[in-house]
């Protein structure tokens, strides 16, 4: 039977895939990060995928979350009965700690008494002690004050901003208290892990009702690869051999998004998945293509 919470999809998705671009001003946006590569745009079709399921999935496992954005969605709309985000970096993995371990609050308190100066992010972001809650702070900074989100080693402190607005151009302190502390007030339905999303995969591979949300780092070309000179993620490399591999095996249903290239076409292939090409609006509100891959993908049509 199917789950309730099934009303998304029933209007929404008339076009075709390829033609339908989502509004992502309609999409709530939970993630405290500015994410490069973020996914919000694709939530309308990540709550088309959860809902087409025969049951409520008992997990969703979302293994390169980022900012987490479907996890943050399934977590707050009960689309799963319970997320696990798994991170490999370790500025990124201090946000999900701190907010998961009950120290929301202390964060939020933290982020709306900063008083935004360049001497004071540049002071702040130059240290390098003060445990895991800090790091957390120091994350949130620099996702927020460097050049398109980027945290990874290359990118530069914003200087003119939107509207010449300089720093305070995208450090919306109540909006981002906020964030945090409705998430810190749902964390029991999270589990956080800060290692290889591959690793966590085959953990939960013989579970029939964990389901696998796969947004991994690629740079083989593609719009994620474009960005002349700096790298969007330290941790950028991946084996994405082994990862088709281990999605293919698990019990539980998968949906991958990729660049939509002739690599990642084949490695599908190859794995017997379905591909789907779905569009999406990138920051400059181009639209552009994106990759669905799944077993099946018959719940986009
Ligand atoms: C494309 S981004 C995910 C964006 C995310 N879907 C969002 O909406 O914000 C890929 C993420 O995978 C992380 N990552 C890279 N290798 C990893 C690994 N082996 N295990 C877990 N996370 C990894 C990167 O640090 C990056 O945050």
């Amino acid at each position: 039977m199917r789950h309730s919470n099934s009303g998304y999809q029933a209007t929404l998705f008339k076009m075709p895939a390829s033609e339908y671009v989502v509004n992502v001003a309609s999409v709530p946006q939970r993630s405290p990060f500015r994410y490069p590569g973020g996914k919000t745009w694709l939530v309308p079709r990540v709550r088309q995928w959860l809902t087409s399921l025969d049951d409520r999935p008992t997990v969703l496992i979302e293994p390169f979350a980022g900012g987490g954005i479907v996890g943050l969605t399934a977590a707050f709309e009960e689309l799963a009965e319970h997320v696990v985000l798994v991170e490999l970096d370790k500025q990124v993995a201090a946000v999900w700690q701190t907010l998961l371990k009950g120290d929301a609050d202390w964060l939020a308190e933290r982020i709306l008494s900063f008083d935004l100066t360049y001497d004071n992010v540049r002071s702040t972001l130059a240290q390098d002690d003060g445990g895991v809650r800090e790091r957390a702070f120091r994350a949130i900074l620099k996702n927020r004050t460097f050049h398109g989100g980027i945290m990874a080693p290359g990118a530069n402190l914003i200087k003119y901003g939107e509207n010449g607005k300089g720093l305070k151009s995208r450090w919306y302190a109540e909006t981002l208290a906020n964030r945090i502390i409705a998430i810190g007030k749902i964390r029991n339905r999270f589990t956080f892990i800060c290692g290889d999303g591959i690793e966590v995969m085959r953990e939960y591979a013989r579970r029939k009702q964990a389901v696998f949300f796969i947004d991994p780092p690629y740079t083989a070309g593609g719009t994620k690869g474009k960005r002349a000179g700096t790298r969007l993620y330290a941790h950028h490399e991946l084996d994405h051999e082994r990862l088709f591999e281990t999605a293919a095996k698990v019990a539980g249903d998968v949906l991958l998004t990729y660049d939509d290239t002739p690599d990642v076409r084949d490695l599908a292939a190859r794995h017997s998945f379905e591909v789907e090409c779905v569009a999406m609006k990138n920051t400059h509100h181009a639209k552009m293509m994106e990759l669905l891959i799944g077993r099946s993908l018959s719940w986009l049509k």
